[in-house]
């Protein structure tokens, strides 16, 4: 999760944006199991949810949209996994949320140009808590045992079939929030064979040495260092940007990344990534319309910041690490919206 635990809970109580001036809704139902496919279905406003064997049925009164289980699944747990995360998940071209810190706008349609024309765009609106408390529940009961939707596809077994255990293990895993920097005392540990995450199949070059540290005499326990190549060769998830260092907003969120971005991300402000390791292809698309708007190539060491009115997708065909920067401000998004704010961090 790339966000501070105060982001989620709505922010230093500012007051909630709402600009499509929605009220709230609510009507929540965790449905009983099916009866030949075992899966629970669940209900949150206007929107219903049921999966079979293949697939996610969303509907609304303008749609009933299929998406392949494997691709929800995984998109789900980054919604659940990052509270929403800042501004919208695009869970495919029609489906997805949008977070206001405390409630959530989720919509089919809303963000692509073709079902707004037709009239086929549904918006309503959550309050985060009561939405998240629903989204728990799916990914809980959807996730067949022996599935990880956090893993790359090659590290993980099949989502497919009817209801078969769960991986709560995996679903539920301990998001990384480090409060002030890994590897600090009583702060987020550094990762080691012993604490659960050998090195990854695809970093095992990554050398694992770590840096010597020599304070000066009563800071001891004020400096601190710890290698990030080695860190992020342990990670034993994929595009799950955590945060491991923070300075006021300033929010490092190293991950590493194989296979395809599960989600088309909406920033709501500036994001900044570092390509630390290999390669990611960037498919840049307005974020309102989906428009096409670019195509980008990082390889290690490149550096590129997405604009605010974006959405973005990347696609990582070996395993990559990636530097995401954040601004956690809670005031930017509205600052934008107002204009006080550019979309883009570099005019040239
Ligand atoms: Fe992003």
């Amino acid at each position: 999760m790339a966000m501070k635990e105060s982001a989620f809970a709505g922010s230093d109580a500012h007051e909630i944006a709402n600009p499509r001036g929605l009220p709230l809704s609510g009507n929540f139902a965790v449905n009983p199991a099916d009866n030949v496919t075992g899966y629970k279905s669940f209900q949150a406003g206007s929107f219903s949810f049921k999966r079979d064997e293949y697939f996610v049925y969303v509907t609304t009164p303008t749609v009933t949209h299929t998406m392949p289980a494997d691709s929800f699944l995984r998109a789900l747990m980054r919604d659940v996994a990052w509270g929403f995360f800042y501004g919208t998940v695009n869970f495919d071209q029609v489906f997805g949320t949008t977070n206001y810190y405390g409630e959530v706008d989720m919509f089919t349609g809303a963000m692509n140009e073709a079902y707004v024309d037709a009239g086929r765009a549904f918006v309503e609106r959550f309050k985060a808590d009561q939405l998240m408390d629903i989204f728990k529940q799916m990914i809980s009961d959807w996730t067949n045992e022996g599935y990880d939707p956090f893993a790359a596809p090659m590290e993980t077994g099949t989502p497919w079939g009817i209801k078969n255990g769960d991986n709560d293990e995996a679903v539920k895993r301990e998001r990384v929030t480090a409060r002030r920097m890994v590897g600090l005392p009583g702060d987020t540990p550094v990762r080691t064979d012993e604490n659960g995450y050998p090195i990854n199949r695809m970093f095992d070059d990554v050398v694992q040495d770590q840096p010597e540290v020599h304070a000066a005499p009563g800071f001891e326990h004020e400096v601190s260092a710890y290698n990030l190549f080695a860190y992020l060769s342990r990670s034993d998830v994929t595009w799950n940007p955590s945060v491991c260092s923070v300075v006021k907003d300033s929010l490092f969120c190293p991950t590493s990344e194989e296979y395809i971005l599960p989600v088309e991300h909406g920033n709501d402000r500036c994001e900044w990534f570092i390509q630390l390791s290999d390669e990611i292809t960037w498919n840049v698309k307005d974020g309102l319309t989906g428009r096409p708007k670019a195509v980008i190539h990082a390889k290690a060491g490149d550096c590129c910041c997405m604009p605010s009115d974006i959405r973005h997708q990347g696609f990582s065909a070996k395993r990559s690490m990636l530097l995401v920067w954040e601004n956690g401000s809670p005031k930017i998004p509205q600052m934008i919206r107002d204009g006080q704010a550019p979309t883009v961090a570099v005019a040239f």
